[in-house]
């Protein structure tokens, strides 16, 4: 990167860091087995023990520090561009359905902060859809139409908190926004005293469906419970070949401080190309931190270097005189339909449930999850469990031509990545890594800042694309899924659940 936005990793983790749990050490039983501790399997785990259920949490590495520690925490029903494509998907039942669920996530949110007194710089602001591009407007419209139509505080207007013109936007009053940590920590502390157990550093990698089921770990202990809730992101398991159905997107986030008065008042996304994404956080200081998103991407695709570049410039033209202070990453997965698939995780299931594909909007959408998988769980009828079922056909009709360019993304990578000619190992600078040809092999070799090399297999151990290096993010990533592995071949991010073999160089 070519300015100060070290990579800092994300603000959210930096100002909580939160006590660590221990790993699942002996085989136990529980109600539910909860796999994944971001804000989807933290609110379901929450709900089941506020609804009398004993909950096993188990996460890979640490409690909401994966996406949902390096999000931008917007709670917002307004999901960029929604109503208007679920009017004409599902109709405007559909429409309305989702906009109730997501509003009833958010206000249950907002109960949980007061029951509890949890200090998460909850602030309620509008949410705004904007666009630059006047060839946009009566999209927008149509979104202000369809969400309010859909029984949402929406309308369309051409001004806004912004300091830059704007061509028109949606507006959707009364959202809010948080430090995402503060609110999940707060919440684990509430769990663990209504007997809930949380075990971190505990890979979940099998499961076996039986009555009641079984969870393994690296840990080599079990966990016995009635039913699982996979809520690892990417889902671990794919019974019912979710994985033809969701894409990852990775996205950068930018930060830094601006005097109190520049605060844009209100969350804002843009649809136009490359996307931006803006709010402002408290600081301490009393200034705000101006917060932007945007350069998405497919994990383990071009040059992240350039992208952090393109956006703390679009910051700075944008907000003149901001310091970008912070700069970090991370990834959201696609549903080829836009609705996140939450419920039963596959046709034959009695007892295993799922909850990912939140397309970037997983605050609402993960608490949303925790609401609906607990009625699940324990009996209760949900008016949107249909809405959500990742077992729905209905739509996939409609959704043939995104799953067709997903699944042709997912082959060109996996046939066309071995097509490409690899590097000579002599030719890696410090601080790069590449897949190279050694010995009639392709190896993924990252050559250290003090020039030594580590080499690793270059198939991902999930279904076997050819990882891709990351310079920027010091990071091997998987195009097909999203899998993310450190230079010593370690987990990062799923789904893959096994490290990236060494191998000698
Ligand atoms: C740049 C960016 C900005 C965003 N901003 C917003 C926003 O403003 N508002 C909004 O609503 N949404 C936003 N999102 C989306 C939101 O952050 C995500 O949808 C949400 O955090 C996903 O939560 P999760 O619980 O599904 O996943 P995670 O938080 O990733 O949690 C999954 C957990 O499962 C664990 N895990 C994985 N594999 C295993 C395994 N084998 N065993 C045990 N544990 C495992 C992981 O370690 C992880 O902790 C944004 C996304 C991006 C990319
Ligand atoms: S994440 Fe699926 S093959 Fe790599």
């Amino acid at each position: 990167m070519t300015d100060n936005a070290r990579l800092s990793g994300s603000y959210w983790l930096e100002t909580a860091p939160g006590a660590p749990r221990p790993p699942l050490a002996e085989d136990i039983e529980a109600d539910v087995a909860v796999i994944g501790g971001g804000i989807a399997g933290l609110s379901t785990a929450s709900e089941l023990a506020r609804a009398g259920r004993s909950v096993a949490v188990l996460e890979a590495g640490r409690i909401a520090a994966s996406v949902t520690g390096h999000t931008t925490a917007k709670v917002s029903v307004l999901h960029t561009l929604v109503y208007d494509k679920l009017r004409r998907t599902r109709g405007p039942e559909g429409a309305r359905l989702y906009a109730r669920s997501q509003t009833e996530a958010i206000e249950h949110a907002a109960a949980l902060v007061d029951e509890l007194g949890i200090d998460c710089e909850w602030e309620t602001r509008d949410s705004y859809t904007y666009v630059c591009d006047a060839g946009r407007v009566d999209e927008l419209r149509a979104e202000a139409s369809a969400a309010k139509e859909a029984g949402l505080p929406a309308s369309f207007v051409t001004e806004t908190g912004l300091p830059f013109p704007v061509a028109g936007a949606v507006r959707v009053t009364g959202q809010a926004q948080f430090h995402p940590r503060k609110y999940l920590l707060a919440l684990a502390e509430d769990l663990e005293a209504r007997g809930g157990r949380i075990f971190e550093d505990t890979t979940v990698h099998g499961l076996d469906e039986g009555e009641p089921c079984r969870v393994s770990t690296g840990t080599g202990a079990t966990v016995t419970a009635r039913d699982v809730v996979v809520a690892t992101h990417y889902p671990i398991f794919d019974r019912a070949l979710l994985f033809a159905r969701l894409s990852p997107r990775r996205e950068l986030v930018v930060a830094g401080p601006v005097e109190a008065d520049r605060d844009v008042a209100g969350m804002y996304i843009t649809p136009d190309e490359g996307t931006r994404s803006v709010r402002t956080a408290s600081l301490d200081d009393g200034r705000r931190l101006l917060i932007v998103t945007g350069e998405h991407f497919t994990p383990g695709t071009g040059d992240t270097r350039e992208r952090f570049d393109r956006l703390s410039a679009w910051a700075r033209d944008h907000f003149p005189g901001v310091d970008v202070t912070h700069a970090w990453a991370t990834q959201d997965i696609d549903p080829t339909d836009t609705v996140p698939m939450v419920g039963p995780l596959h046709q034959g299931t009695r007892h295993a449930y799922v909850a990912t594909g939140f397309g970037g909007w997983g605050m609402s959408g993960g608490v949303m999850a925790g609401l609906l998988l607990t009625a699940q769980i324990t009996g209760r009828e949900c008016a949107w469990s249909g809405l959500y079922d990742p077992r729905r056909l209905r739509t996939q009709a409609r959704e043939m031509p995104q799953f067709l360019k997903t699944q042709a993304q997912v082959a060109g990578h996996f046939v066309g990545d071995r097509l490409k000619p690899a590097p000579p190992v002599d030719a890696l600078p410090p601080g790069e890594g590449a897949v190279v040809r050694a010995g009639g092999d392709r190896l993924a070799v990252y050559r250290d800042e003090a020039g030594a090399l580590h080499a690793l297999s270059p198939r991902c151990t999930h279904l076997g694309c050819l990882v891709s290096f990351n310079a920027a993010e010091c990071a091997w990533e998987c195009p097909c899924h999203g899998s993310r592995f450190a230079t010593d071949g370690k987990v990062i991010q799923g789904p893959a659940t096994t490290p990236l073999e060494r191998r000698d160089i």
